[in-house]
């Protein structure tokens, strides 16, 4: 912790089935998939608010309220947050290292959408405020090797995070640590690491390795052509986090006191090469395909993992779904999307 968070924790009372939950970037991956989360929990009232226009959801759940509002307005956040007991700051204009590494203007951009969301949570009386913060705001000078040690949360500071998509990261943790500090909202940080699965971007740029390994296997396939270009020279290393243990560790880490203000991983500790996540999915598809490698392709750091002592320490748990066990869903997934579209159709559900 780089500033002084410390308060007295008034308790809250129990949360309801009724309260209202907002869920922000509700039209996308985490979000939508948080959305169902909720709803499967029993929560009656959620309100979902993405600016995507709603055919282009990933997820509509039935009985949600769903409102196209763009967030970086501050206007349209004070309309997004009113009546919530609890917001869930999914939003943000993003995508894997194809689309951070080339557009960090848009990423830096998507401050305006916590800067305008907390302050309008903390005018509304909202309870408590959670952000998805992500790997990209650690420290880069400590991910230059493949077999780097996992990153622990003290591991932001000095702060060098990723250009652009981590400086935003990192100055909206500290948005929420100040107006717990200062003005007493309850807030929530969870620094995300690589996320897969069902629902999740899988191509048009901004799809993460996971998805894209996928799409080409499944590319190469129906191509008849057994050949795959991976970015890189392959030996990149990372932990991919399972979507299920991501919106689960988001419940946990919202409704828990000892973490108000004070970030944390949520990610998988299984280190894994983008060459081993290759081969994975050919072990799915049951193929072997010749690899080329793309050495002028976006890369970003070199080895990444989540240390998890800390959330195992204060929850008790940490991710754990195997990479392989994921994958194989999300692969299925993809190849029904990837299906359905050749042939005109549109799979949501
Ligand atoms: P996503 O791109 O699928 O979803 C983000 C959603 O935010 C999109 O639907 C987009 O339309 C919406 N959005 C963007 N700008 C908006 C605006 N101005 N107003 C309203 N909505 C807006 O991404 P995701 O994977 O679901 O990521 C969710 C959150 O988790 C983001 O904050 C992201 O930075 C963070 N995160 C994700 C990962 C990951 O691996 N998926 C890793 C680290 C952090
Ligand atoms: N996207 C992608 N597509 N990556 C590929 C591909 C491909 O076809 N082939 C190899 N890779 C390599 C990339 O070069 C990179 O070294 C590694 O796979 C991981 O790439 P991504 O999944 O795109 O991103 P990331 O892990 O570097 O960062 C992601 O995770 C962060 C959290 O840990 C991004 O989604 C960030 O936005 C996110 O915050």
């Amino acid at each position: 912790m780089i500033i002084d968070t410390k308060r007295v924790v008034e308790p809250d009372p129990p949360l309801q089935p009724d309260d209202l939950l907002v869920i922000t970037g509700a039209g996308g991956f985490i979000g939508g998939n948080l959305v169902r989360y909720f709803r499967k929990k029993g929560f009656r009232r959620i309100r979902a608010v993405d600016k995507k226009p709603l055919p282009q959801w990933y997820i509509r759940e039935p009985g949600v309220e769903n409102l196209c509002l763009d967030l970086s307005i501050e206007e349209n956040c004070r309309r997004a947050v009113e009546g919530a007991v609890e917001v869930y700051n999914l939003a943000a204009d993003m995508g894997g290292m194809g689309f951070i590494e080339r557009y960090r203007v848009e990423c830096l951009r998507s401050i305006l959408i916590n800067t305008h969301l907390i302050e309008s949570a903390w005018r509304a009386g909202v309870r408590r405020y959670f952000f998805s913060s992500s790997a990209c705001a650690y420290n880069i000078q400590l991910q230059q090797d493949p077999n780097a040690r996992a990153l622990k949360e003290s591991d932001a500071y000095p702060a060098w995070p990723e250009r652009g998509y981590g400086w935003e990261k990192l100055m909206s943790e500290i948005f929420c640590q100040e107006y717990w500090a200062e003005r007493g909202l309850k807030t929530f940080i969870a620094r995300f690491h690589n996320v897969y699965g069902p629902y999740g971007t899988w191509d048009g740029g901004r799809e993460k390795a996971p998805a894209a390994i996928c799409r080409k296997v499944i590319e190469a396939i129906d191509r008849g052509d057994l050949r795959i270009t991976i970015w890189g020279d392959g030996r990149q290393t990372r932990s991919f986090m399972y979507i299920d243990d991501c919106v689960y560790g988001i419940d946990r880490i919202m409704h828990c006191d000892e973490l108000i203000a004070t970030p944390i991983n949520l990610g998988s500790s299984e280190l894994v090469s983008i060459n081993d996540l290759v081969s994975l999915v050919e072990k799915i598809a049951g193929v072997t395909l010749k690899r080329e490698y793309d050495l002028n392709a976006p890369r970003g750091v070199a080895g990444r993992n989540s240390d998890n002592t800390f959330i195992k320490k204060v929850l008790g748990w940490e991710p754990s779904t195997p990479l392989e066990q994921g994958l194989r869903v999300t692969y299925h997934w993809i190849k029904e999307q990837y299906e359905a579209r050749k042939q005109g159709r549109h799979v949501v559900e």
